[in-house]
């Protein structure tokens, strides 16, 4: 397993340039099954979840190429199943769900492992599918899905307990698309990735409209083609270098992003004082402020300000002057950093789902342990700002969502460097 050590203290000044979004890619790999016919998908990030995807379309008798950034997927049959031993890997597997019922009219998937930030049920994916007539069965670990003759359009409600649901959204939308008739998704989940995924869709002959807002409305159609799409960029990785700019940017510049996409944690660090400035359509320039101020907000489903984020702004305000307040409304177990960062010397206490921050005057470097993806960004961003080293172990974590971190991280200024553990 590798590490990353951290030694705080730099400055960051520079460009980075952001990748095509995770989160977007995951789902968009994962309609390419809906067609016999070729997809070309431009920006894919090189990272182990979007690794773990092309296999699972390869296992399912997808032809998959991949070369810088573009995959390319043929897949003229696919399997009715997916086995535990790949989808067990990584949650996100699940998307590959709907494409299959919608394609083959059934479906075997293995139900995804637990998650350390939560519980994450998929109860919202199996409403839908069973609102569009198929037969659900859990049975055994695997979800057995079942529409022999077809999918008939629906409208369905799909708003939970905790909001709407993104990758339930998405299976539902892609399933609805080769249904029979309209379907109407009440409560859809409004991310831009599930725009994105409708783009896609519609590039490919579906016909999908109100991606990117609570009410999508599909209409069936008899079958779909190949197309090409570039994916969108991450924004949460952008969030991540804009955090890291506001902890230590001198002058940061972030290329290929899309600020809008950012609205309410722009908002939020420009109400801690941070200077933030679009620089043209895509890049946005960040600097640290010198008199940054504490603040309050909650995780919120899309527009809101987004839990993927959360993790870094606690980071953020260890070392921020006065109290943060930090709830979590969409995974409200997802605090993992807190402990870690109390290592570090951060004064953060736990209120149920809300996270006390006093801001303390500065962190020491420590050996840490990344629990999750989001948690580990956090604890590199800490050792950014801390004094002395700060080893991040398990840094596969990072890896599933963050192309290339320590090279972007060293290319501004940082000084990291990735080393074996133990
Ligand atoms: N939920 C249910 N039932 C369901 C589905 C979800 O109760 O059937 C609950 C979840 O437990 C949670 C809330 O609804 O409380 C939202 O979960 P959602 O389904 O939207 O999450 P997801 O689609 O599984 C995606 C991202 C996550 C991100 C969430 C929320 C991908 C691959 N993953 O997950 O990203 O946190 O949306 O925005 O798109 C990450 O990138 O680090 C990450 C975890």
């Amino acid at each position: 397993m590798e590490k990353l050590l951290v030694h705080g203290g730099s400055r960051l000044k520079g460009t980075v340039t952001i990748s095509g979004s995770k989160n977007s890619s995951l789902p968009i790999l994962a309609a390419t099954l809906l067609t016999r016919e070729q997809c070309v998908i431009r920006r894919v990030p090189d990272l182990s979840d979007t690794n773990y995807m092309v296999q699972i379309l390869g296992t399912l008798g997808a032809e998959v190429e991949r070369a810088s950034g573009r995959v390319i997927v043929a897949a003229e049959k696919v399997a009715p199943e997916a086995p535990y031993d790949l989808v067990r890997k990584m949650r996100a597997s699940v998307c590959v769900l709907g494409p299959m019922v919608g394609r083959l009219g059934e479906a075997l998937v293995s139900l995804p492992g637990g998650c350390v930030i939560g519980d994450r049920p998929i109860d919202l994916h199996l409403r839908g599918l069973e609102a569009l007539g198929a037969e659900v069965e859990v049975k055994g670990g695997d979800i057995s899905v079942r529409a022999p003759d077809g999918l008939r359009g629906a409208e369905i409600n799909m708003r939970g307990k905790f909001g709407s649901t993104v990758l339930g959204t998405g299976n539902v939308m892609m399933a609805a698309a080769l249904a029979d008739g309209q379907t109407v998704i009440e409560g859809a989940a409004a991310e831009p990735e599930v725009a994105d995924l409708a783009q896609f869709l519609n590039a490919m002959g579906a016909r999908v409209e109100g991606a990117g807002t609570r009410t999508i409305v599909i209409e069936g159609v008899d079958s779909l083609g190949g197309a090409e799409h570039e994916v969108i960029p991450d924004r949460i990785e952008a969030g991540t270098f804009l955090v890291a700019g506001a902890l230590a940017g001198d002058d940061l510049l972030l290329e290929n992003v899309c600020a809008d996409h950012m609205g309410a944690l722009i908002d939020v660090l420009r109400e801690s004082g941070h200077p933030i400035e679009g620089r043209g359509p895509q890049a946005l320039h960040v600097r640290a402020a010198t008199s940054p101020r504490g603040n309050e907000f909650a995780t919120e489903p899309y527009p809101g300000f987004a839990t993927d984020m959360q993790a870094q702004m606690c980071a953020l305000y260890a070392t921020t002057p006065g109290i943060s307040v930090v709830t979590e409304t969409v995974f409200p177990q997802r605090f993992m950093h807190v402990p870690e960062l109390n290592r570090m010397g951060a004064n953060i206490r736990m209120e149920d789902a809300t996270a006390i921050i006093k801001g303390v005057d500065s962190l020491s470097g420590a050996p840490v342990m990344a629990s999750d993806l989001r948690a580990s960004a956090a604890l590199v961003l800490a050792g950014l700002a801390a004094e002395g080293t700060t080893e991040v172990n398990r840094l596969y974590h990072i890896d599933r969502g963050y192309e290339n971190i320590d090279d972007k991280l060293r290319r501004v200024g940082a000084k990291v460097e990735r080393a074996k553990e133990g």
